[in-house]
């Protein structure tokens, strides 16, 4: 299952059924450890990738309550623990009065430039803690512990680091690398269902832009994913590492490949499964893919209870074609004026567009507003 076995390494122990990806990017090349028990065994997996560092822990109270004893005692024991912050959970903590605040923090634990900051959490605690550590003593390494399916996934990996601007999400922020990711899957049998689906969607996300045979196995397994069986989380976690590594090794900063992650993004950031089927539908609409692919698409997704179309998401107002074409042209992904898009030609077929004429995006939109069956273009 490992891609490389780091167990032969001095001085470093790893449990059977840990998955080892590389994220091959030269001189800052690392690994991705996933299975179950890396928390635990923190303080020795890292100290044999990074030698005997100090580390200061970042977390939220949330992930404090469930996870953070393990980690504490994992690096006290080996006396390796120099502090830890616990912020409050939720996006509003990605901002610059808490980076000042936790920056501070950091240094008055006195962490050197060879120590190691950890972010022990989700997608905002690993995006301010990991841009905490590019910027203290002008960068220090730091080690991501994804707690949730969606950061072991994505934003673990790939070294998008950033906190909010009032004039947008991830305004201000750097490419800071970790040194090197524990995914313990067994944290991920604590997560609420609802979070579970949230980064189901990521994963069959990387099936549909880029691997049909993933896509396939997904199909035989979700149920089994979603009944927490350890090893095919494991799997469905390492395969989805793997490809986004891949990704990131070619394209590090997003100036070409790296912009195929953001499928679905254009069409609704923040509810991705069902923007991700509408990129699909609009796909087929626009004649790039196969009359019926929009309707897999969208059944694979309902299957595991993911909304895949406008009308399955709860709250009072939808938003009108105007608006949601408005909001797609505040997207961070426009270029001289022209949206890109992130389009398909059949499952595991995705590519990068800007030639798309707003007539016929107009239509379609208003077409979904207008409650079209999933599926249907
Ligand atoms: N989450 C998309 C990326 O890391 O590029």
């Amino acid at each position: 299952m490992s891609d490389t076995d780091p167990s032969s390494r001095p001085g470093s122990r790893q449990r059977p059924g840990v998955a080892s990806v590389p994220v091959e990017l030269a001189e800052r090349r690392y690994e991705v450890l996933i299975g179950p028990g890396v928390l635990q065994d923190a303080a020795q997996l890292i100290e044999s990738r990074l030698g005997p560092v100090r580390c200061g822990i970042v977390t939220d109270r949330n992930v404090a309550a469930r996870h953070l004893v393990p980690l504490e005692t994992s690096l006290q024991a080996a006396r390796r623990h120099a502090g830890t912050i616990v912020l409050e959970p939720g996006e509003a903590t990605k901002s610059m009065a808490r980076l000042a605040e936790l920056t501070d923090g950091l240094l008055e634990m006195g962490l050197e430039r060879s120590d190691v900051v950890i972010a022990l959490g989700g997608g905002v605690i690993g995006d301010l803690a990991g841009f905490a550590a590019s910027v203290i003593r002008r960068g220090v390494r730091y080690v991501q512990i994804p707690t949730s399916l969606l950061a072991q996934v994505d934003s673990s990996v790939g070294g998008k680091t950033a906190v909010n601007s009032r004039l947008g999400k991830n305004l201000i922020g750097a490419f800071h690398q970790p040194a090197l990711v524990l995914a313990d899957t067994d944290v991920l049998s604590t997560l609420p269902a609802r979070e579970l689906r949230a980064g189901y969607a990521e994963v069959v996300k990387y099936g549909l832009l880029g691997d049909r045979e993933f896509y396939n196995w997904l199909e035989v397994h979700r149920a089994s994913l979603f009944g927490n069986d350890a090893s095919i989380l494991t799997e469905a976690v390492r395969r989805s590492v793997a490809a986004k590594a891949a990704i990131v090794a070619r394209d590090e900063t997003e100036t070409g490949d790296r912009m195929l992650l953001n499928l679905g993004h254009t069409f609704g950031h923040a509810l991705e499964a069902w923007a991700v089927a509408q990129a699909f539908r609009f796909s087929e609409a626009m004649g790039f893919a196969p009359v019926g692919t929009a309707a897999e698409v969208s059944r694979h997704l309902s299957s595991v209870g993911l909304p895949t179309c406008v009308s399955d998401i709860p709250g009072p107002g939808r938003p009108t074609a105007a608006e949601l074409v408005h909001l797609m042209g505040q997207d961070k992904k426009v270029r001289a004026g022209r949206l890109t898009f992130i389009l398909a030609r059949g499952i595991g077929e995705a590519f990068i567009t800007r030639e798309v004429e707003m007539d016929r995006l107009v239509d379609f939109m208003e077409r979904e507003v207008g409650g079209q069956e999933a599926g249907a273009a």
